[in-house]
């Protein structure tokens, strides 16, 4: 099974501010179909609590931190995300939760795949037996 894992993005480090950026194939590791982005979440909310058939994603946050905790049914990797230059790969067949959003976080957000709602697990119990069955 293919891992999570923090990717370390470019960062041009200027005294008139700062500039990263990222690239399909390249810094993620798919070609972009959607870019989406989860702002003014209120204080203690989180967020996903699902994962998907074939959807992959890449996060970053562009502004402020928030946490992802990834779950491949039998244990969770909790990453940080609070530099505007680090962005998390999530394999598709993850379970995933963004929590512990910080005020003002911009969650950024890049998907392999378009929208479709049928690509979606977001029944927990389900997703431990889809994991079982090798259905997901
Ligand atoms: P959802 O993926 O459930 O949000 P989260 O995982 O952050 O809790 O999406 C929330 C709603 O937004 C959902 O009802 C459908 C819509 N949506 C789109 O139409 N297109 C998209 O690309 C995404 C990500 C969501």
């Amino acid at each position: 099974m293919i891992e999570p894992k923090v990717i370390t993005l470019p960062k041009f480090a200027d005294p008139r501010g700062n500039l990263s950026f990222v690239e399909q194939l390249n810094h993620i590791p798919f070609e972009i179909k959607r870019t989406y982005w989860i702002y003014d979440v209120p204080g203690g909310e989180s967020r996903g609590g699902h994962a998907f058939h074939k959807n992959e994603e890449f996060i970053i946050a562009l502004s402020g931190a928030f946490e992802v905790v990834v779950d491949d049914g039998k244990n969770k990797q909790r990453f940080t995300l609070n530099r505007s230059y680090y962005g998390l790969y999530v394999p598709a067949g993850w379970w995933r939760v963004i929590e512990n959003f910080s005020t003002n976080s911009l969650a950024l957000e890049f998907g392999s795949t378009h929208y479709d709602v049928r690509d979606y697990v977001r029944d927990y119990d389900e997703f431990l037996k889809m994991k079982q069955n090798g259905e997901i």
